[in-house]
């Protein structure tokens, strides 16, 4: 479980809060999705969260260990994929993940099989020799989703995950985040695309302006839409609720 309370950042020469006193709970067992424009807050939120950013303000427990308190306990129970997946371009993709999961004491048989099993589904054990540098994004997004399992987390956090990934890539994403939720675990990912949220989540938050404007069920969203006209999507009901946010400002 994920727990952020009232979080807030303000990068050095930013004016504005680019996250502000955010709260947001991520159960275990359900997949949550945190939607929200670009420049709304979701990657500063989750650098918070798995502590590769101090918040300002605010607190982050994960499975109730505080990150303040506790860093390396808490980012033990963590794997994170970055929206960037640049990684150490000279080490090969092998190397990189044995890297991280030496790093996180993965016993050798153990890592052993989940990587090849990772590597099969995601269909790139022929080019885990090959120097990370010589990859694809595609293939690189692909290391990074692999390394962030090696450990098989508690707590599974991916930032726009689905972004450079073929459709292959995706649906396996999907599948392992299912497997996950279905083993009680906990898996939260950021997307600006409503359409990505619509398909793969059980709840989710939008984010807009470093403000939470709507945490529930794709339901509850859908039932936002009473009253307006029954041609209009979630894509626009999204759009919609972005853009109220906006006016008042
Ligand atoms: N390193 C940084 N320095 C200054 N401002 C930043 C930095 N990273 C992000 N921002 C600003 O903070 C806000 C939130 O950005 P970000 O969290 O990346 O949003 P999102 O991931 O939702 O696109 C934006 O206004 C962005 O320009
Ligand atoms: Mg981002």
């Amino acid at each position: 479980m994920i727990e952020l309370n009232a979080l807030s950042k303000t990068y050095a020469k930013s004016e504005r809060k680019a996250v502000d006193t955010l709260s947001l709970t991520v159960p275990d067992g359900i997949i949550f999705g945190f939607l929200g424009p670009n420049g709304a807050g979701k990657t500063t939120t989750i650098k918070m969260a798995c502590g590769a950013l101090e918040p300002d303000q605010g607190m982050v427990k994960i499975d109730g260990i505080s990150m303040h308190d506790s860093p390396m306990e808490a980012k033990s129970q963590i794997g994170f994929v970055n929206d960037n997946p640049e990684m150490f371009n000279r080490l090969k993709a092998r190397e990189y993940i044995d890297f991280v999961a030496d790093i996180y004491r993965v016993p050798s048989d153990e890592r052993k099989a989940r990587i090849e099993s990772l590597a099969e589904a995601f269909e790139i054990a022929d080019v885990l020799s090959n120097p990370i540098g010589s990859l694809s994004r595609g293939m690189k997004q692909k290391v990074s989703i692999i390394s962030s399992l090696v450990h098989d987390p508690h707590d599974w956090i991916l930032d726009e995950p689905m972004v450079g990934l073929d459709p292959e890539a995706s649906f396996h994403v999907k599948e392992i985040m299912r497997e996950r939720t279905r083993a009680e675990k906990c898996v939260f990912f950021s997307t600006h695309v409503m359409e990505v949220a619509e398909k793969i989540c059980d709840r989710l938050a939008i984010i807009s302006k470093g403000r939470i404007l709507f945490t529930g069920t794709l339901d509850d969203l859908r039932s936002l839409r009473n009253g307006k006209s029954s041609d209009d999507s979630l894509e626009q009901l999204f759009l919609e609720l972005v853009d109220s946010d906006d006016s008042q400002k």
